[in-house]
């Protein structure tokens, strides 16, 4: 586009007028055209110079903030933006020379709770910052619509345990039903009731009681919310913290542990209790499945924009049909097993924003993955690149 005008404008002195009408003409609709692109775009955008002036903002820049009526040009950024907070992180963002990238806004308009991403981002030319371009995408769509899927989640997850509890409470109940009878049948016939005989009925129901209250308990952790509070924090110190205090247990079971932690992991938002716990549990699982001893092994690394966390034992393994029934609540192939630590692993991961995996090859061993999102706010430098410039 440049080296267009410049041509045009060595030629100018030999050109008639309806031939510099035509060359006018061109460079309008061009920049029409940009302007129509820019302002048929949902997300609201907004230039500013160096000095922080607004050289442009589009049409949905004005639909999706308020902002300050009038003409734009020779309005200060932040003045421009009549919305106190974003005009505030504008500012200070745009002082401290920063890129941002979304951070989120509420804003009340009319009654309705709006969502807002911001980003900042420094407009590059020639290797020189020439201004800034603030980014507004309107996300409260976006957000209520995850907050419908993970409610629609949740609540198929309730209908699971629901179903594993009443298939759960059948057993003891049924139980208890038998040995009532018997006790009944011993107190109604013409015989002296037999003590002894009455004595073991009431056991078995105590303790099928017992159970039955086991499920109840059980129930209630895997359905109660989870009151998660993610923090700042390095994933390498909170594994390794947590190994720490499950060494001894290893050492006890025969198991070494093979740690493998990638060093300046960028920092993840961390429930660290939840998280811990959550690591306990699958850790617990691969000593269970070591009983001859083992290896155990535990590493972290960073994949593009998520941290890796792989937890490996060359334990039993897990046949290929139960495989995908691990994480159901009242799952469980052990005697005395609950079947509730991987539903909590797998929620607690879920309210990380992550996900959680599992391969095993029977006999050999099973591995856990766990991938953890980073936060995003990394500099991103957008250039902008003319097609005559290098940069
Ligand atoms: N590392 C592992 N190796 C082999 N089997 C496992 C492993 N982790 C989990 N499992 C299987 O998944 C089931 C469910 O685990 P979990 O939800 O923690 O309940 P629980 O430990 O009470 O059985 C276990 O009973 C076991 O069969
Ligand atoms: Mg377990």
């Amino acid at each position: 586009m440049r080296k267009f005008i410049a041509r045009a404008l060595k030629k100018l002195p030999k050109l008639d007028k309806a031939q510099i009408h035509a060359l006018i003409y061109d460079l309008a609709s061009e920049n029409e055209q940009l302007e129509v692109v820019l302002n048929s775009m949902g997300d609201g955008v907004v230039v500013a110079d160096v000095e922080h002036y607004v050289v442009f903002a589009n049409k949905a820049a004005e639909r999706v903030v308020p902002v300050a009526a009038g003409d734009w040009s020779e309005r200060l950024i932040w003045e421009y933006l009549q919305d106190e907070d974003i005009a505030a992180f504008v500012r200070e963002t745009l002082v401290n020379q920063e890129s941002v990238m979304d951070r989120e806004f509420t804003l009340d308009s009319g009654g309705l709770t709006r969502i807002l991403s911001c980003s900042i981002m420094p407009l590059v030319r020639n290797g020189e910052i020439q201004g800034s371009i603030l980014r507004i995408e309107d996300i409260s769509e976006k957000r209520g619509r995850e907050a419908r899927l993970r409610r629609a989640e949740s609540l198929a997850s309730l209908t699971t345990l629901a179903a594993g509890v009443a298939h759960e409470i059948k057993n003891p109940l049924g139980s208890i039903g038998i040995h009532i009878q018997l006790i009944q049948k011993a107190l109604n016939g013409s015989d002296e009731p037999d003590r002894e005989a009455i004595e073991g009925n009431l056991n078995v129901i105590n303790e099928e009681i017992d159970r039955l209250n086991k499920i109840v308990v059980d129930f209630l952790f895997a359905v109660r919310p989870m009151d998660i509070n993610l923090e700042e924090r390095d994933l390498n110190a909170v594994v390794s913290d947590l190994l720490e205090f499950v060494e001894p247990e290893l050492e006890q079971a025969g198991i070494r542990l093979d740690r493998a932690l990638e060093s300046d992991l960028p920092t993840l938002k961390l429930d660290e209790k939840h998280f811990k716990q959550a690591l306990l549990n699958v850790v617990k699982n691969a000593i269970a499945a070591m009983p001859e001893g083992g290896t155990l092994r535990v590493a972290t690394r960073q994949s593009g924009d998520l941290v890796v966390l792989r937890l490996s034992d060359n334990g039993v393994g897990i046949p290929e049909d139960v495989l995908d029934k691990i994480f159901e609540p009242y799952f469980t192939t052990k005697d005395f097993g609950s079947g509730i630590g991987l539903t909590l692993v797998y929620k607690v991961i879920k309210e990380h924003g992550g996900d959680i995996s599992v391969i095993s090859d029977e006999g050999k061993g099973t591995t856990f993955t766990i991938t953890l999102p980073i936060p995003q706010k990394e500099q991103h430098l957008l250039s902008w690149k003319g097609e005559d410039d290098e940069v």
